[in-house]
């Protein structure tokens, strides 16, 4: 009798007392007679990818360090070196669990093109302890790392909606962060995110697909009156496979579009989803307040470069320009680290977000597993601020890297 966990993605958990009524395995089969074919629901891989999950010790001692402890080997045995796994490519007519879409280059080339950024060694200075917080719409954040907006758990997770994305806001704001919410396909009287920001007293940032106009600003009005910090559309949204698949209309946005997005909320609003420059000179046009550079996750078109390779030419336009000057610039593809984080500010962001470890968190072990994820995160930022001499977020830039 026990537990398992799906090595490959960390969200899929199986249980033999209760088996997987949804996959059609019983209770009392062991992974072992599993049919041959049998696939994670959550990322495709095979059977023998499920693992023993040894949560024992920590819940018999009731230990947080320990906890903390099996919390972090699982991050890092989940730590997804893509090239080890094939099976993160989309699934034909499936929904994407946590893979890329089509052959999952997009997914591939946010971490080739963070791994081509070179952090620099720089040591002989005054040591001083790095001071990384930084303000966000009035809230003081403890680090420049946010939760990226996910949704959509429930189609391949026993879990609910509301009770992820709430576990997700709960967890970020322990840790002294503010986490986003995504949008699902599925019915719902109230927005899942929008209970969700309600429970946490509004400390969090709603992104919404782009639906109808109509649909969208009552979500965004919903959203303000639940005192949201920020809210906000993926424009790349408009390539969603579950909303296509649940036949919910999610389309491209034109500039006057997002303007009336923008002026039906008084507050900051965030175009997310921007891989070029002319995009990204439009949304500031539109008057958005945060600017996300974004493929995605590399779950909405195949075959696009990695965020960190588009990222200094599109924070450079955006700077060029005099509205560009204040703008809150957002990035995510690829973060696994806290060193990454680092890499992306250094390439111009002024804020860094993170998404599947966050779901392999929320989804087995709810807030807790967030903020310590985050917590685990910040301690590599901290890492590589003083490795690259640098005191305060200010001192990020390109000089840490080297040339590339
Ligand atoms: C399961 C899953 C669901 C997602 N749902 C949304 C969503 O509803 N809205 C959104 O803006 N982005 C969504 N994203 C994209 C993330 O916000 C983010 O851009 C991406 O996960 C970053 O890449 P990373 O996972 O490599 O960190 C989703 C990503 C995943 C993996």
């Amino acid at each position: 009798m026990g537990k398992w966990y799906c090595s490959v993605c960390n969200v899929y958990h199986y249980d033999d007392e209760v088996g997987d009524p949804k996959m059609g395995i019983k209770a009392g089969t062991m992974p072992d007679d599993f049919p041959s074919d049998w696939k994670c629901p959550v990322c495709g891989a095979t059977k023998n990818k499920l693992k023993p999950l040894v949560e024992t010790e920590a819940e018999t001692t009731n230990s947080t360090s320990q906890r903390e402890h099996k919390i972090k080997i699982i991050i890092e045995k989940g730590a997804d070196n893509p090239l080890l796994k094939p099976e993160l490519a989309q699934d034909y007519g499936k929904p994407l669990g946590l893979a890329g879409i089509g052959s999952g280059i997009s997914y591939l080339n946010n971490f080739k093109a963070l791994e081509k950024v070179k952090l620099r060694t720089r040591l002989i200075c005054d040591h001083q302890k790095p001071v990384m917080e930084k303000d966000f719409f009035g809230i003081r954040l403890s680090l420049p790392l946010f939760a990226s907006p996910t949704g959509g758990l429930s189609y391949f997770e026993n879990i609910e909606e509301e009770d992820f994305m709430t576990s997700v806001l709960t967890g970020c704001k322990a840790a002294g962060t503010v986490g986003f919410t995504g949008d699902t396909a599925k019915d719902f009287q109230v927005h899942p995110g929008i209970t969700a920001i309600k429970s946490v007293g509004g400390h969090g940032v709603n992104i919404f697909k782009p639906r109808s106009q109509d649909t969208l600003i009552e979500l965004i009005q919903e959203s303000e009156r639940s005192k949201a910090i920020a809210v906000g559309v993926d424009i790349d949204g408009a390539g969603s496979v579950n909303f296509t698949l649940a036949g919910k209309p999610v389309v491209r946005k034109n500039i006057d579009d997002l303007k009336e997005l923008k002026r039906s909320t008084s507050l900051p609003f965030m175009v997310k989803g921007i891989m070029c420059e002319s995009d990204a000179l439009v949304a500031l046009e539109t008057g958005a307040d945060i600017i996300g550079i974004s493929n995605h996750g590399g779950r909405v078109l195949d075959s696009t470069p990695g965020v960190a390779d588009v990222l200094p030419n599109i924070v450079k336009a955006i700077r060029d320009t005099k509205k560009g000057k204040k703008v809150v610039i957002t990035a995510d593809g690829g973060v696994r680290t806290g060193f990454d984080v680092v890499k992306m500010l250094a390439l111009g962001a002024d804020h860094v977000l993170t998404g599947r470890p966050i779901v392999r968190e929320a989804v087995p072990h709810g807030a807790e597993g967030v903020r310590s994820l985050i917590d685990y995160m910040r301690s590599d930022i901290e890492k590589a601020m003083i490795m690259t001499s640098c005191n305060t977020l200010e001192d990020i830039n390109s000089d840490i890297l080297y040339d590339i």
